[in-house]
């Protein structure tokens, strides 16, 4: 994808900022939304940089005036805890969002959009056993997502396939399983299981404890944001508009996770349990049969390389 006018929704975010930056690079024009901005993504990696809080109608159809291609990943969201504690927000700020871009899309006639979905839309009686069978498209229906955020990416999923149907809008939506890498949330309370726990081994002592959400056998598999980014571009360009899984298809418990982040510290940080703490699905995993079939392709990077990454960065942070 080269020399396309390109909106990025939620580019101050994790994932929105990491594709800019790529777009950017290959000589796109790249409109650059999010409705705040954090100062440690590093910049340059946008053409133009709207703050617009895209709830509002008005401002989805300025963030599409005159673009190709929308990726829509401006979301209220977080790691399981956030997602846990708050529903009524994220389901009425992304059903805005989501509804006002799809139709703002359409009128001003952009020739694709790109929805970011969620594992978090696969029913719960499938993610029960740590040992889970990954989860194929297929699998969401019947449907009974674990969580608030899930109901409402699995509404704007079908609202996205209706747009397609009535007004021959071209729409790609993907499921992203657990990305991680630098540059995403790490602190606050909105941040996920890698960048919790790289933070948690960063900032202890040696030796030191760190505490571990649930009792550590949960499972579920972590994608690093460059594959990310190539999967989520391969996606747009390809012409397939039906749902599809972007994830690592390699299981791993929490306890698992830590173990490696522990090793990458060089530190001896021992691991304490809290039972009380929330800890989502059992088990979750991707199948990955679809993506390779679609793309002729699937992640490369290995959770070692990806968490390596990851902890170096945060470990940055927290120094500053
Ligand atoms: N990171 C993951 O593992 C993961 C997994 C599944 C799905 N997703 C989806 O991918 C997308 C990007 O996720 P992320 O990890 O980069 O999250 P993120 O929180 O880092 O980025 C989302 C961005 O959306 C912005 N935003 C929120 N409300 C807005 C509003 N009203 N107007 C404009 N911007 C607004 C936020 O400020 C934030 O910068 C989201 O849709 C998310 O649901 C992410």
């Amino acid at each position: 994808m080269e020399s396309k006018r390109v909106l990025v929704t939620g580019a101050g975010g994790f994932i929105g900022s990491h594709l800019s930056r790529e777009l950017y690079q290959k000589g796109n024009f790249v409109r650059a939304v999010d409705i705040k901005w954090d100062n440690y993504i590093e910049e340059p990696y946008y053409s133009e940089k709207d703050t617009l809080d895209l709830r509002v109608w008005e401002n989805c159809i300025k963030a599409t005036k005159d673009i190709d291609y929308v990726f829509n990943l401006a979301a209220n969201m977080g790691g399981i805890g956030f997602i846990t504690e708050v529903g009524a927000e994220v389901m009425h700020d992304n059903v805005l969002i989501n509804a006002h871009m799809l139709q703002a899309s359409h009128i001003n006639k952009v020739e694709r959009l790109f929805y970011s979905s969620s594992a978090c839309i696969y029913p719960t009686y499938r993610q029960t056993d740590p040992n889970v069978t990954a989860l194929k498209e297929d699998d969401a229906y019947p449907a009974d997502p674990d969580n608030f955020y899930g109901w409402e990416k699995l509404f704007t999923e079908k609202m996205a396939e209706a747009y397609k149907k009535d007004y021959g809008l071209e729409v790609r939506i993907v499921r992203y399983h657990n990305i991680y890498g630098p540059e995403g949330t790490w602190k606050g309370g909105r941040e996920k299981s890698p960048a919790a726990l790289c933070r948690k081994v960063a900032e202890a002592s040696n030796p030191g404890v760190i505490e571990i959400w649930g009792d550590g056998k949960q499972t579920r598999s972590y994608c690093y944001i460059d594959d990310c980014v190539k999967g989520t571009i391969m996606l747009m360009e390809s012409d397939y508009d039906k749902p599809l899984n972007i994830g690592s298809d390699r299981l791993v418990s929490i306890d698992g996770l830590a173990d490696i982040i522990i090793k990458i510290s060089g530190k001896n940080v021992k691991k304490k349990y809290n039972l009380l703490a929330p800890q989502g699905v059992r088990g979750r995993n991707s199948d990955n049969t679809k993506l390779r079939e679609v793309l002729k392709w699937e992640p490369q990077v290995s959770l070692e390389n990806g968490l390596k990454k990851t902890y170096e960065w945060i470990l940055d942070q927290v120094r500053k």
